[in-house]
């Protein structure tokens, strides 16, 4: 397996940690350590993985040379320093999601990394996912015809995070999907967004993206609604694609529909529908998680290329960051 010998230490124990332990373990690595700075977190990993050294000090895993990689679950204001950290210490790094809260914090880990040849990768974890992967398959393969737009609702009644807003918490998942499924980068973006809690950290939130071709991208990202919708449309000129990443089996559905504009010959402008079938793909259950914590390993001991690599890692947080002053300056368009 991809992991065999490698030794990983996973930084933060809280809601997400407990998954990348368990994945690093079915990928093959060892888990050697797992730090928290709270006792209480470290008792229940300790009780879950006996073997495995538990600390509240960082540096403990960075200073054991038998450590190779260091996977980051921190809240976000911590990322950049702690990532930071571990290359100085020449351990590879698996950075949660968003990498960094800045561009330039983002890029001077990328250059930390290169300099060191160490591998630096951020855990976007949709891009692992059946789903995604059937969704760049068909689109590579241009199933769907030119694209014309992406349109995704995240919404649920979400953990209000302290430290980021809704767009630093949800949107890198859209982001990356969209970084990753088509090779056109956008031009700008303009978001729009409100806080409707005393700390003034938005809750809800619309993004539109601009390209210079005739594509658009539109996010809309929320804590505060009572049900769970997870819907993404990806249309294209001849099929669209609708992704409910809510439903059990089903997630992906391509419907062969498409429209035809032409001028009749009093040069009236004509549209005619085409309403076709309902292709639903078999997609691959693997757990994303496995699929990321192997690909990380694999980077690690093959020099392999991750799909979630560090160039898609940058254009999330440089996206955000732009979407983040557009929200400040009620939706002015930001150019990237
Ligand atoms: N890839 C995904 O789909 C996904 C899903 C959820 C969360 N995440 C990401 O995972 C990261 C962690 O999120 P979470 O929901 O697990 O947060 P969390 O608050 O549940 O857990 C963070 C843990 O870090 C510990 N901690 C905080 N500061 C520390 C420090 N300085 N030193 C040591 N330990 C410290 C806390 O005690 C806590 O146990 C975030 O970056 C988040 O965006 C990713």
């Amino acid at each position: 397996m991809d992991g065999n010998g490698l030794n990983i230490a996973v930084i933060g124990y809280g809601y997400w940690g407990p998954n990348l332990v368990r994945n690093f373990f079915a990928a093959g690595a060892n888990v050697a350590y797992i730090v928290d700075k709270d006792e209480n977190r470290l008792a229940m990993a300790k009780r879950a993985y006996p073997t495995v050294n538990t600390t509240t000090d960082i540096n403990h895993a960075l200073q054991d040379t038998n450590v190779d990689a260091v996977a980051i679950a921190l809240p976000v204001s911590f990322h950049y320093q702690i990532a930071r950290m571990a290359l100085l210490a020449d351990k590879h790094v698996l950075v949660e999601k968003p990498m960094t809260k800045s561009r330039k914090s983002a890029e001077e880990l990328i250059e930390i990394a290169l300099r060191k040849n160490k591998v630096i990768m951020c855990d976007h974890t949709f891009l692992y996912t059946g789903a995604v992967k059937k969704i760049y398959e068909m689109i590579s393969e241009n199933a769907l015809g030119q694209l014309q737009y992406f349109d995704s609702i995240r919404i649920n009644l979400g953990l209000f995070q302290n430290d980021v807003n809704v767009i630093w918490d949800l949107a890198p998942h859209d982001i990356s999907i969209l970084s990753y499924i088509t090779d056109e980068q956008p031009v700008s973006v303009s978001a729009a967004g409100l806080s409707h809690t005393k700390n003034n950290v938005e809750n809800i939130a619309y993004l539109s993206l601009f390209y210079q071709s005739n594509f658009i991208a539109h996010i809309n990202v929320s804590w505060v609604s009572p049900v769970k919708v997870r819907r993404t449309m990806i249309g294209g000129k001849t099929k669209t694609i609708i992704y409910d990443d809510v439903e059990p089996t089903e997630k992906v559905k391509i419907y062969d529909s498409s429209y035809t504009v032409s001028n009749d010959e009093a040069n009236l402008f004509m549209v005619d529908y085409r309403v076709g079938d309902i292709y639903i793909p078999k997609l691959d259950t693997t757990e994303a998680l496995k699929n990321m914590a192997r690909s990380f390993c694999g980077a690690v001991t093959k020099s392999s290329k991750p799909e979630s690599d560090y160039s898609i890692a940058l254009k999330v947080v440089s996206l955000l960051e732009a979407a983040e002053k557009s929200l400040k300056d009620k939706g002015k368009e930001y150019k990237l």
